[in-house]
């Protein structure tokens, strides 16, 4: 199995190095001086061991964040030198895309073209879309009737300001490029920002912030702080000198971060899980749906918020769909993220493994059937198999919890009203697809869906400038497009007496 001794030189070097915090442009070890190990998930082996901020540390950062803020250096930065800076980030990423694949599929285990092919230059993206928004944060005059001084006359106008230290708590599925939807638009809007990255899979996180230091950014205006959810995490959420904190992870801990925020009132953003409806009429290009299908549930192992994991199909290309998705599911090559060859790589970790094999038993145990897959493959690294399931009830418990695994329930539907109703009967809202050639039915049904994100004919497709956010349980707020810039800034209203 390939491993560390196939990657380069540079990147066993970045392992073997001191891998420490960022805090106010320094690389510091912990306050307690503890470290953790970052394990590769497809041999299981220790790859590197990074310094384990806490409590103290994210004090440190936090104040390092707000020096930062209220430096003129950041402060008073034009808007063009923010969007330079940002721009020159992203070239940097893509000159080192080699070494970040690398180091993202020894630390998350996705194959290495998808590391190198889609989350550098998709990563590199996001930062050149929210360079454009440094120079373009622009407020509004308002017209002003005030009835009970009508001879009054005033000038009023909104200002658009940084909200000003951000905590970012990012996940461990796509490490960098959930990073980057996050830091992207606190740096283009000059917010200041501790990042604490996943304890899975901190490399990447750590990597940025050098190419952040290397490029120019003030000291302070990122900070790096690796560490655990329940001690960095959770200090970060609960600190009273952060404005915002901004989180992409599981439902449960989106509430202890509501819970968290409420000492200083700070601002909440939350991408949370999903149980997405993936819909497939009978007059759709079958091939095309049924390869989308495949993707869309087993892309990156199934650890992917939008999966679509609960898969409808009308009644007429049921058995045809079945039959082409137990193929692909079949055909898909699982492996090592490093060997060439690999479609889908392991999940991130043990106790990944351990929660979607518990689901996928607990589902034939409640009597679904099992058409492709349905276990661990293999006894070294976290390996799963595709896994289909149809004769599904939805009140199984794997139809209505999120699995973050390569797992799909299949279902079939005859009326459009009935099928509505299902689709929505989640507690999740995040994404949706639909397969079809019928432009009219596209356009009744997507408004009828209570999801943050339709797609048609395509599915998990991500752009920069397209917001991304989920309705009801998965999230408040959204992420990427304007909306997104919004996010971090607030309004302020000034008004004139003339
Ligand atoms: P998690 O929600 O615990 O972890 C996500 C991030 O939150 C990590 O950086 C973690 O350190 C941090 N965190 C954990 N507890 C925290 C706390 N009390 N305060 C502040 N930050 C905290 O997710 P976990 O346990 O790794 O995975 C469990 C399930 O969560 C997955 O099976 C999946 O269903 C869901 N999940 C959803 C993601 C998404 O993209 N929406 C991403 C990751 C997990
Ligand atoms: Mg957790």
């Amino acid at each position: 199995m390939p491993g560390l001794e196939s990657v380069s030189e540079w990147t066993r070097g970045y392992l073997g190095g001191t891998r420490d915090l960022l805090i106010g442009g320094e690389w510091v070890p912990a306050q307690s001086g503890r470290r953790f190990e970052v394990i590769d998930p497809a041999s299981e082996d220790v790859i590197a061991n990074v310094a384990e901020g806490a409590a103290a540390d994210v004090d440190l950062a936090v104040k390092a964040a707000r020096r930062a803020f209220e430096s003129p250096a950041w402060a008073r930065m034009p808007g063009a030198e923010r969007a330079r800076l940002i721009w020159a980030l992203a070239d940097r990423l893509e000159a080192e895309a080699e070494k970040i694949a690398e180091l993202e599929t020894l630390d998350n285990g996705m194959p290495i073209g998808v590391a190198r092919g889609a989350v550098v230059p998709l990563s590199a993206d996001v930062f050149r879309y929210m360079a454009g928004w440094a120079t373009k944060l622009e407020g509004r005059t308002i017209p002003l009737d005030v009835p009970p001084q009508p001879d009054a006359e005033f000038f009023a106008y909104t200002l658009r300001q940084p909200i000003g230290v951000v905590g970012q708590i990012v996940p461990w599925n796509f490490p960098l490029f959930m990073t980057s939807w996050k830091v992207a638009p606190a740096l283009a809007t000059g917010c200041t920002i501790v990042l604490k990255p996943a304890e899975q899979t901190p490399l990447t996180a750590l990597f940025l912030g050098e190419l952040m230091t290397e490029v120019g950014f003030p000291d302070g205006v990122i900070n790096v702080v690796p560490g655990f959810g329940e001690t960095a995490g959770a200090a970060l959420a609960d600190h009273p000198d952060v404005d915002k904190v901004t989180f992409t992870g599981s439902t449960e801990v989106g509430r202890q971060i509501v819970r968290a925020s409420a000492g200083n009132l700070k601002k909440v953003a939350l991408e949370l899980g999903g149980k997405s409806p993936n819909i497939v009429f009978d007059d759709a290009d079958l091939p095309a749906a049924i390869a989308g299908s495949a993707d869309a549930v087993f892309f990156n192992a199934g650890q992917n918020c939008v999966a679509g994991a609960r898969l409808f199909v009308q009644e007429g290309a049921y058995d045809e769909l079945v039959a082409g998705l137990a193929e692909r599911a079949a055909a898909l090559r699982v492996g090592p993220g490093l060997a060439p060859d690999s479609e889908v790589g392991p999940l991130v970790s043990a106790e990944q493994l351990e929660r979607v094999t518990g689901y996928m038993g607990a589902a034939t145990e409640e009597g679904a059937k099992l058409v492709a897959g349905g276990g661990r493959l293999g006894e070294r690294g976290f390996f799963v198999e595709p896994t289909i399931l149809t004769d599904v009830a939805p009140d199984m418990r794997f139809m209505r919890e999120e699995i973050f695994g390569p797992v799909v329930g299949v279902t079939r539907f005859t009326d459009l009203d009935d099928l509505v109703a299902r689709a929505n009967d989640t507690a999740f809202g995040l994404a949706a697809g639909i397969w079809t050639r019928d432009v009219s039915r596209v356009h009744k049904l997507a408004p009828r869906l209570d999801v943050g994100t339709v797609w048609v004919n395509t599915y998990s497709l991500n752009a920069s400038a397209l917001p991304f956010g989920g309705f009801k349980q998965s999230g408040w707020g959204k992420e990427l497009g304007e909306e997104g810039v919004s996010s971090y800034l607030q309004t302020k209203s000034v008004c004139i007496g003339l």
